[in-house]
């Protein structure tokens, strides 16, 4: 059982439900305000526990894009990205809400917003489930955060080591033995 693995659990399943609610009610609000309905591109494949929580509460009729992008070292998420996978339909003139797992060096967002800048999007929008601020090595924010975490390697809910985990419906951090 993967749960066995786990020495602590950061942030609850009940806790993940209640906060998508707000963070999809807020979401929504501000593309009302303006008359919009984004494009909701969720990034894989960490976003997608997270992605699929958050709509449901959405009630404009939004549609749904994904988008694959690794870094070329493949290991650090540091270095240039390079898209893996890229959305079915154009981003020209169109507002996006990018969907993420977790804001850590922030270099995977800035290369992301960049490439959606050069897709002519008439506006780029992030809403992350997690945030590590201590980690950040760029100048780039969320617009919309779940949870700020502290300083440590975290799975579950959509998040992994080794690929594994990401089914957790909670935010965990890994008992130490399973990193040796
Ligand atoms: P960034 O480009 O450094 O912001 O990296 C973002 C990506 O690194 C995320 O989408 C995750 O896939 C991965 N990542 C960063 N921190 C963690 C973590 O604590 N657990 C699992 N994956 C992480």
């Amino acid at each position: 059982m993967i749960s066995n693995d786990i020495e602590k659990i950061l942030v609850s399943q009940e806790a993940i439900t209640k906060r998508c609610k707000e963070l999809a009610a807020q979401i929504e609000a501000d593309y009302n305000a303006i008359g919009e309905v984004p494009i909701v591109v969720g990034l894989l494949k960490g976003s997608v526990p997270f992605m699929s929580e958050l709509m449901k509460y959405f009630t404009f009729p939004c549609e749904l894009e994904f988008m694959k992008v690794s870094s070329y070292d493949g290991t650090e998420s540091i270095g240039d990205v390079r898209i893996d996978l890229d959305m079915m339909t154009s981003a020209k003139n169109k507002y996006i809400l990018l969907v993420e797992d977790i804001v850590d060096t922030g270099r995977t967002l800035v290369e992301v917003t960049k490439m959606f800048k050069n897709k002519k999007a008439k506006d780029v929008k992030i809403v992350s489930l997690l945030d590590k601020p201590d980690r950040r090595t760029c100048d780039i924010e969320a617009d919309y955060v779940g949870f700020e975490v502290p300083n440590e390697f975290v799975v579950g809910f959509g998040l992994d080591y080794n690929q594994k985990y990401r089914n957790l419906p909670y935010i965990g951090v890994l008992k130490p033995e399973i990193y040796e």
